[in-house]
């Protein structure tokens, strides 16, 4: 079989997160498979007219792939919706592999994920000099699971920022196998549907998560964000915008001379 998917990210709600190319792509759509579960309906509306929309909220993973690889097969152009972006639990693997098995050709258009955007809404930078410079992207294990030498126990022990997708159920095994190495006042950002109207976020010390996701009966759509970064500005500055520090694009003495 000949023929083309976009699959596409989709940004954490605000339809205003989108990208230029994937509003483009949307635009061009004959046939939109959305997550409707995630994604925004004001982008499924952005489909033309004509469009025919598939919410994949009820369906299996077969289901999706006879839809999609069915009207590929009569020529038409089929965009898949993903919430936030394609690289994080989007399941664009299993489905690349079957486009891709039955020679159909996959576009992936990038969209903002959802800690980038709780980054955005706390004005925070997650890689602070002097404190953090590393960012892992995780999850509780769940039904999913993951790999043993992923446990959050051994992650927690690099004590980088953390940020922690679909873990709202499992928050009181998270806490406490977080506390086997952040100091119980790190700062956690609880994220409830960030960049949509109801959007709901709170920065917490670390011994609280529970006990605050509890009260909000937090279950879905919740993402942690575990730093020291988190806590409130200080002293902390990166070399690059250091006058005395010279890179490629600036020689540390011109830096002296045109501050002064
Ligand atoms: C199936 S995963 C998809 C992640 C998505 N691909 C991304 O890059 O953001 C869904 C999880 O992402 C997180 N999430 C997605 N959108 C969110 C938002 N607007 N606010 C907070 N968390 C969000 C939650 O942890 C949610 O359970």
């Amino acid at each position: 079989m000949s023929g083309k998917v976009w699959i596409v990210g989709a940004g954490p709600g605000a339809p205003d997160l989108l990208t230029l190319r994937a509003a483009r792509v949307i635009e061009q759509a004959e046939v939109l498979i959305w997550t409707d579960s995630l994604v925004n309906p004001q982008l499924a509306a952005m489909a033309p007219e004509g469009c025919e929309r598939l919410r994949t909220s009820t369906l299996t993973l077969e289901e999706v792939m006879g839809v999609m690889l069915d009207r590929v097969a009569r020529g038409q152009r089929v965009v898949r919706l993903h919430d936030g972006d394609t690289c994080l639990y989007s399941a664009l693997h299993e489905q690349r592999c079957r486009l891709e098995e039955a020679g159909v050709e996959v576009e992936v258009v990038p969209g903002l994920s959802a800690y980038q955007a709780t980054a955005a809404a706390l004005q925070s930078e997650l890689t602070v000099p002097g404190l953090v410079q590393t960012i892992v992207l995780s999850r509780a294990g769940g039904r999913t699971g993951v790999p043993e030498h992923e446990s959050l126990a051994k992650l927690a022990a690099l004590q980088a920022s953390l940020c922690l997708y679909l873990s709202a159920r499992h928050v009181e095994e998270v806490q406490a196998e977080l506390l086997l190495h952040y100091p119980a006042d790190t700062p956690v950002a609880i994220a409830y549907r960030v960049s949509w109207p109801d959007q709901w976020l709170t920065v917490v010390p670390l011994q609280a998560m529970t006990q605050v996701s509890a009260e909000r009966q937090l279950i879905r759509t919740t993402l942690y964000v575990v730093s020291p970064a988190l806590a409130p500005p200080g002293e902390a500055r990166s070399k690059l915008y250091s006058a005395s520090h010279d890179h490629l694009f600036r020689a540390a003495s011109q830096a002296i001379s045109s501050a002064s």
